[in-house]
């Protein structure tokens, strides 16, 4: 059969990359702009300013895509983008930028849920089997999934209030890291030689969601009460103290989803999978368990066009197309 050929474009938050990818795995290019030394005087993503910055890009990105990938646009079989949930006028600009593409090219336009492609960016690199459990963590998500089938997801659990890569985040800026400081917290918890205490948040005994605010509030005591007592807290100590908090109760809720749902295996995914504190954590009690886990190569856990691409592709093979008025949907479920 001829092959299929995904252009794809995510412009949810504050990363624009458009890419191709061939078959729904094979992926031909991939570029990433990535907004964040323009956000680092804020300390955060402002997202006017992402916006903006996506509408001064995409449009030679989507060249740039397509020239690298080697096919003609013409030998597109489908536009995708992200469709939602993101921040609404960074969601926008890649939308606006697909539509045009698809009417242009006279190519079906497939919207594509963020998490999706957060899930499917390990299908560029592995056989998925099902049912199987995802733990999605990232800047703005932290959700498990089950998935009975290919394109079926249940959401069984999620944050009841902060992200964990935020919840890192703000933690990084308590101790003085640039933004974003999740990668800053996950060096330093390595090097430190003790923790400080802090609480496990467990929620209800049965729940699989997952609460972050309080932890990062223990955090900033803990630095304040040092602080009054006129004592050094080593900052290592106590991005220590707050991954392995993070960490235990991660890994303890997706094992526990695992087994009850009988999931094949576990996919880690999101720009917090990148944390080597959780991989090792997670990689280590799966192989005690016998679990297969599944971590998608670095490029493809942080936000990317390919994993858009391989999310897409599996609608498309199902005839899942969007209609040419699909909007942004910055809450758009699973
Ligand atoms: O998936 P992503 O690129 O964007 C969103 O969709 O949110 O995730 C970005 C988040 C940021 O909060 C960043 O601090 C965090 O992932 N992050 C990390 C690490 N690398 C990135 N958090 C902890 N440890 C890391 N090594
Ligand atoms: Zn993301």
């Amino acid at each position: 059969s001829t092959p299929s050929y995904i252009l794809a474009v995510e412009t949810s938050c504050d990363e624009t990359s458009v890419a191709v990818v061939k078959d729904g795995r094979e992926v031909l290019s991939n570029l990433i702009s990535s907004q964040i030394e323009t956000h680092k005087a804020f300390g955060g993503v402002v997202p006017e300013v992402a916006s903006r910055k996506h509408v001064e890009v995409i449009t030679l990105m989507l060249e740039q895509a397509i020239e690298q990938s080697g096919i003609r646009p013409r030998d597109l079989s489908a536009i995708a983008v992200t469709q939602g949930p993101g921040l609404v006028g960074a969601l926008l600009v890649g939308i606006v930028a697909a539509k045009t593409m698809a009417m242009a090219l006279g190519k079906p336009l497939i919207g594509t849920h963020h998490i999706a492609g957060h899930i499917y960016a390990n299908r560029l690199t592995h056989e998925l089997q099902y049912p199987a459990m995802a733990l999605v963590v990232s800047g703005g998500h932290t959700e498990l999934v089950h998935m009975e089938s290919e394109g079926k997801f249940k959401l069984i659990g999620r944050t009841r209030d902060d992200a964990v890569g935020e919840a890192y985040d703000k933690v990084a800026r308590a101790l003085g890291c640039p933004y974003p400081g999740g990668p800053h917290v996950d060096r330093m918890a390595a090097e430190a030689e003790q923790a400080v205490p802090l609480p496990r948040v467990w929620l209800e005994a049965d729940s699989y969601d997952f609460s972050l605010s309080g932890l990062k509030s223990a955090v900033l005591n803990v630095l304040n009460q040092a602080k009054m007592r006129g004592e050094t807290l080593e900052p290592s100590v106590v991005a220590r103290g707050f991954q392995e908090a993070v960490v235990e109760v991660l890994v303890e809720k997706a094992v526990r989803a695992v087994r009850e749902y009988g999931s094949r295996q576990l996919l880690l995914c999101g720009g917090v999978a990148a944390n080597r504190g959780l991989r090792s954590a997670l990689q280590e009690r799966c192989a005690k368990e016998g679990l297969e886990l599944l971590i998608p190569p670095m490029e493809y856990c942080t936000d990317n066009a390919a994993m858009i691409g391989a999310a897409a592709y599996l609608k498309w093979q199902r005839g899942e197309i969007s209609e040419f008025d699909a909007k942004a949907d910055p809450g758009l479920s699973l």
